[in-house]
Order: structure tokens, then C-alpha cells, then sequence
């Protein structure tokens, strides 16, 4: 199950629903895709996208996108401090960016036009449509580990453009974990 926190209202979102329709005022897709699926997370990439072929299909349907992969980021992946850097800094892209995270976590930051900054931590099981244009940055929590299936419009279309707005230095990257409890 993913986090939502709101950090300039010291809020955090942990009900699915709550989450979902938080996220949908600001555009964003939200699923937790239930059912146990018949797949080890360290399966071969073609075997995890064969197994989720129908929701694969059912986004692409949805969203015109054409293609799907998986990324794999483990705290071994050479160049990964190079990678996150392109990474963590406000951006956009020129298409959707599209995650169902099969292992380890994520850390997305989106920046509303109008709204409050917020952070939705991703775990194993959440799908998330961040559309293009929106603002946004990421990181990885502590376990430096994401595997991920991706869709895409035109893969070209998914460079980041930097806003350099800086806003970004304003948050911590901070990753609850299941054990985190709210303080009240
Ligand atoms: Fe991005």
C-alpha cells in the first residue's frame, strides 16, 4: 500500500481509497492492483510482464501506450548515484510516467500547480499515472531498490525537462516503511 504524505499540512494518507481520491484531484492515477499473482519479484522481465500481460493491455487500452519494460535498480547498479540524479530534481516529461512497482520502493514528489507539495511512496503492488506536465521529482527509500513495469507513449517523449525551480530542496525524500506510526 502506498503513503501519501502532505508535509506543509503534516498529513499522511495511508487508506487506499483516501489515497486514491487525494491523488485524482491533482490528476494522478492511482491502483492497487489486488490478487496474488503467480510470480516470483526476481522473475525474468519477460515473465512479469507475461503474467501482468492483461493489466499491461487494459493500461494501454486506456492510456495509448505502445510499449512495456521493466526496470530493475538494486544498490549494485553501476552508475545508480548518477542515475537518481537525473532523477531527483523537478521535472516534466512530454508523456505520462506510468509505474506498477513489482519490488522494493519508490519515492515519488509532485508539485500541483495550485496545490500542496506532496510525496506518495510506492511499495510492491501500487500503480501509479503521473500525467504528463506535471511537476515532479524522485527517490529511492532506504533499500535502494525498485523493480518496476513501465508504459510508454514514445519512449522519446520521456526526457526530463529540469524547471530548476529548487522547490525540490524543500523536502526531505523521506520514506515511511510499513513500521512508521503516526505521531498524534
Ligand atoms: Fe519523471
Amino acid at each position: 500500500m502506498a503513503v501519501v504524505s502532505i508535509p506543509d499540512k503534516d498529513k499522511v494518507i495511508r487508506d487506499e481509497r483516501e489515497i486514491t481520491d487525494y491523488l485524482a484531484t491533482i490528476g494522478i492515477d492511482y491502483e492497487r492492483w489486488g490478487g496474488i499473482k503467480d510470480v516470483s519479484a526476481d522473475a525474468s522481465d519477460s515473465e512479469i510482464l507475461d503474467v501482468y500481460s492483461d493489466e499491461i493491455e487494459r493500461l494501454k487500452v486506456k492510456g495509448g501506450y505502445v510499449t512495456a519494460d521493466v526496470i530493475n535498480v538494486v544498490p549494485t547498479t553501476p552508475g545508480l548515484d548518477a542515475m537518481l540524479s537525473k532523477f531527483n530534481k523537478e521535472h516534466w516529461h512530454d508523456e505520462d510516467e506510468v509505474r506498477f512497482i513489482v519490488k522494493g520502493h519508490g519515492l515519488f514528489h509532485v508539485a500541483p500547480p495550485d496545490g500542496d507539495v506532496l510525496s506518495i511512496e510506492m511499495e510492491a503492488g501500487d500503480l501509479i499515472r503521473v500525467p504528463r506536465g506535471t511537476l515532479h521529482w524522485f527517490n529511492l527509500c532506504g533499500d535502494k531498490t525498485v523493480r518496476a513495469i513501465r508504459l510508454f507513449q514514445d519512449a522519446s517523449g520521456w526526457a526530463p525537462h529540469y524547471t530548476d525551480s529548487g522547490v525540490d530542496a524543500g523536502y526531505q525524500p523521506v520514506c515511511f516503511g510499513v513500521s512508521y506510526i503516526p505521531m498524534v
